[in-house]
């Protein structure tokens, strides 16, 4: 997710942007850059890396201009460079814009504009496209320009945008992605979220969709696209920066929790051409290739491991190919059997894992096609890769992987789709179901984070145990490691998960009274045998909380309490059961009163051996 600022007033831009892109440095980046009007001219700074490095850039000119717009990117469309960061800038550099979110049509824009008005481009982003929109038609007002560059433009974006000819004047709209404008004294400002603002005010309009903001250093005006003036209350902002920085959630673990729908509808949908087909922008596999490969790897860590796990049900299921999954540490050392026909899949939410990035190099000095799942754009797996497939889950702050999981889940359904339906292994009716399942799945997973109220209180409950078992049979299996770790890395309880069918062969000698087990029992070819399970270990009085779809009430009768999920085909059910469990290690970790963003010996990316 990219930041936003723009400042119009009566001192110099250049510090205040800075500063307020210092406060969106949370949210993750990879370059930075702002523009300034000044003495009729555009004058544009951006590089790749940290606001610091761009500050020194800048630090021995004297920038001057007292209006001016300021981003801090998170790569989508891409890699991280200077060239690509933001301010893009009309070829004639009469506008500068920032841009969040993504313009979905930038491929036909580009080709229209190129032709029709002779644009060469510079950048690989799909961003470029809106300064050179604005610009071409710019005819006198620049609120006019975007209006009439908004209608041309679909997908989800907020941007601000400067020209050399308005002084005083930042123009901004918003369509599916936050945008607010704030009242200064004698100055105004606009900004993608509350924390870029705080230090210099508390009165803040929120924008909603379709409305475009005029901002000079005396008023801020709020119309629709018809330029009706729409009248909009002043929000008065109470909240701390930190609680701003979290959106209002308490801490980051809950907010990304809370961010899975939009996430996962952005790593799904935006690989859906108009005709509802797969579209795995980043990869070139071919029949052919496919054909080729006798075998597929599926190599990553913790997280990323277990997503890997469900990759293996869903590929052999659909595309009917050999599937091994191993952690990465373990990979990298034991010499494994790769070769030219071997297609090897690295999973990493930051792609800077080391043991990962070894092991995907390993399997390439072994001849094996690399194709990595990652989130972070332009990083080390993803640059040493054959083919990227991005999750676009944004920035993953909290230690703890939960959207990343999600999306990186998304990922793999898609790519197990991909490829069953090139070799030929699916039916087309079967393709378009699962596909409908999954786009049915962001409304689901809202579904089970409004009842997040009942994990809270089964975790008031349990929070004090000092261990908790996770069981599972299949798919459910897989799942069931994910949330084990969840729960042991934030709450530091001692949790442990087992394939249910393996308990007789030793663990079940662990059972005593009150013994908490979660039992994931939502595939209904294995209802039977999950449910077996269930009475041998509340035969040993365990407390067993199961994870069922809605409408099976027979798994009541052996379980002390049941979390229902939306009912959902069986292959897709992951992307909801792991819901449930990320909330109840978020909500047992807070009532043990633990650093549930950032837990203690554990790092967001463990870049070490
Ligand atoms: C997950 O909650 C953990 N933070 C950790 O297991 C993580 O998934 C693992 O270190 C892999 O990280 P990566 O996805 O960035 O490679």
């Amino acid at each position: 997710m990219c930041g936003i600022v723009g400042y119009t007033g009566h001192e110099n831009a250049r510090d205040i942007i800075i500063d307020g892109l210092k406060k969106l440095e949370y949210r993750g980046y990879d370059s930075a850059g702002i523009a300034m009007q000044s003495k009729g001219e555009l004058i544009v700074r951006k590089q790749k890396g940290k606001i610091a490095n761009l500050e020194k850039t800048i630090a021995d000119e004297h920038l001057y201009g007292t209006t001016g717009i300021g981003h801090t990117r998170w790569a989508t469309h891409g890699v991280p460079s200077d060239l690509n960061a933001h301010p893009h800038v009309s070829g004639d550099g009469s506008i500068a814009i920032v841009h969040n979110g993504i313009v979905e049509n930038y491929v036909e824009l580009r080709r229209q504009l190129t032709e029709e008005y002779g644009v060469v481009f510079r950048t690989d982003t799909d961003s470029e496209v809106i300064a050179h929109l604005v610009s071409v038609l710019h005819k006198g007002k620049l609120e006019d320009a975007v209006l009439e560059a908004v209608k041309r433009m679909k997908g989800a974006y907020a941007f601000a945008a400067i020209s050399k000819d308005e002084p005083g004047k930042i123009v901004a709209f918003r369509k599916d992605a936050p945008l607010i404008a704030g009242l200064g004294r004698g100055c105004n400002f606009i900004a993608s979220d509350i924390p870029a603002l705080l230090k210099y005010l508390n009165k803040i309009y929120l924008i909603e969709n379709d409305e475009l903001v005029i901002c000079t250093p005396e008023q801020i005006q709020i119309l629709d696209q018809q330029k009706n003036p729409v009248k909009r209350e002043v929000l008065q902002v109470t909240w701390s920066l930190e609680d701003a920085e979290k959106e209002g959630y308490e801490h980051f673990m809950l907010k990304e929790i809370h961010e899975q729908p939009k996430a996962i509808r952005e790593t799904l949908t935006r690989r859906l051409d108009e005709n509802g087909r797969i579209r795995l922008d980043g990869i070139s596999l071919t029949l052919e290739d496919l054909e080729h490969f006798n075998k597929i790897y599926i190599v990553a860590c913790g997280t990323a491991y277990h997503a890997g796990l469900v990759g293996k049900y869903i590929i052999e299921k659909m595309a009917r190919i050999p599937v091994e999954v191993d952690v990465a540490s373990e990979f990298r050392y034991r010499d494994p059997f790769v070769d030219d026909r071997t297609l090897f899949i690295a999973i990493s939410q930051s792609g800077e894992t080391l043991d990962t990035l070894a092991a995907l190099r390993e399997a390439k000095r072994k001849g094996a096609r690399v194709l990595s799942v990652v989130n972070v754009v332009g990083s080390s797996v993803a640059r040493e890769s054959d083919d990227v497939f991005y999750t676009w889950a944004g920035p993953e702050i909290a230690v703890a992987s939960t959207k990343a999981y999600t999306t990186q889940l998304i990922c793999l359904y898609l790519i197990a789709l991909y490829m069953a339906d090139l070799r030929g292994t699916i039916s087309q009716s079967y393709y378009q179901e699962v596909l409908a399942e999954l786009q049915a799945i962001p409304d689901k997973v809202s579904t089970i984070i409004s009842r997040a109220g009942e994990i809270e209180e089964l975790a008031k409950y349990l929070y004090n145990r000092d261990q908790v078992f996770f069981i599972g049979r299949g798919i459910d299996s897989a799942v069931a490691y994910e949330g084990s770790l969840k729960l042991k890395e934030v709450s530091y309880i001692n949790s442990f998960a087992i394939a249910a069918g393996e308990l007789k062969h030793g663990t079940i000698a662990l059972m005593e009274p009150e013994t908490i087990v979660i039992a994931l029992a939502t595939q209904d070819f294995l209802f039977d045998k999950m449910y077996s399970n269930i009475v041998e270990v509340k035969a040993r009085m365990a407390h067993v909380v199961s994870i069922a779809k809605e409408g099976d009430e027979k798994i009541r009768e052996e379980s002390t309490e049941v979390i229902y999920i939306p009912r959902c085909a069986d292959e897709v059910t992951p992307l909801l059961s792991v819901i449930p469990l990320q909330l109840f290690a978020y909500y047992v970790a807070r009532e043990r009163g633990e650093d549930i963003d950032k837990p203690r010996n554990l790092a967001k990316s463990v870049t070490v051996e």
